[in-house]
């Protein structure tokens, strides 16, 4: 979406406010041994309590609340049985919807010590995010975003997940501009105006470019024994700065 005016811009940051805040109550209600249906249930209450509705489950009938991925899982990762360890590198995701606008979130959040190699991916991973966003304005083309990510994350020897992708969101989860790449892409050619709402989320891995879908037809992974990690906020783009509306 575009946003026209003051009553817009107030809706989709109250939602981003919704999901910046959830997705920071499961991040912090993380407890080794915890099973991800049990993280995701608390992450359902919050959501329920400020009235909003889980995103995934009204879009696409996802099978939880959010998305919960653990180590090898890149996205899209199904609440189940899993126990959280020590050591997991436990990505969330939180997107949501209040009263027709939405927004969507996600973090990467290391569970009790990790090691220095995973700190460097979440470390670079932030970055790509704050490069991405510092070169989004208006008038500007998409394909700088690809461009910041992707430098970024040579620059330390991750490779970007070329199938996940930033997107236009608002009105809906997923709109337009859709699929736009987290790599240096040619033939991206769109400009970005003031007023659209897109999110930024770089996915970084120490494994496969190529995500594949696991058997349950929804979690992506990049490989036996790699990690990812992803940071999103959904923004709106200004002459200036982006305006982060997934602020807790
Ligand atoms: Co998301
Ligand atoms: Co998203």
């Amino acid at each position: 979406m575009t946003i026209g005016n003051e009553a817009e811009l107030a809706a989709l940051q109250t939602i981003g406010r919704i999901v910046a805040r959830c997705m920071q109550h499961m991040a912090k209600s993380m407890r080794p041994g915890m099973t991800t249906a049990e993280l995701d249930e608390i992450g359902a209450r919050f959501l329920a309590e400020q009235g909003a509705t889980s995103a995934p489950r009204a879009t696409y009938d996802f099978p939880g609340s959010t998305c919960i991925s653990v180590n090898e899982e890149v996205a899209h990762g199904i609440p189940g049985a899993r126990k959280l360890a020590a050591g997991d590198l436990v990505n969330i995701d939180v997107s949501a919807e209040l009263d027709g606008f939405w927004a969507d979130t996600g973090g990467s959040f290391p569970l009790g010590e990790v090691s220095p190699a995973i700190h460097h991916l979440c470390g670079t991973t932030k970055r790509a995010l704050d490069q991405a966003m510092k070169g989004a304005r208006a008038g500007k083309p998409l394909r700088g975003i690809g461009k910041a990510i992707e430098r970024e994350a040579k620059g330390a020897g991750f490779k970007v997940v070329r199938n996940l992708c930033s997107h236009g969101v608002g009105r809906a989860l997923h709109e337009e501009p859709a699929y736009i790449p987290g790599y240096d892409d040619p033939k991206e050619r769109r400009l970005l105006k003031e007023g659209l709402v897109i999110t930024i989320e770089p996915f970084l891995t120490t494994g496969s470019p190529w995500a594949e879908t696991g058997h349950d037809g929804w979690t992506l992974t990049t490989g036996q024994g790699s990690r990812s990690a992803q940071y999103e906020h959904t923004m709106v783009i200004t002459q200036g700065r982006p305006l982060i509306m997934t602020l807790p």
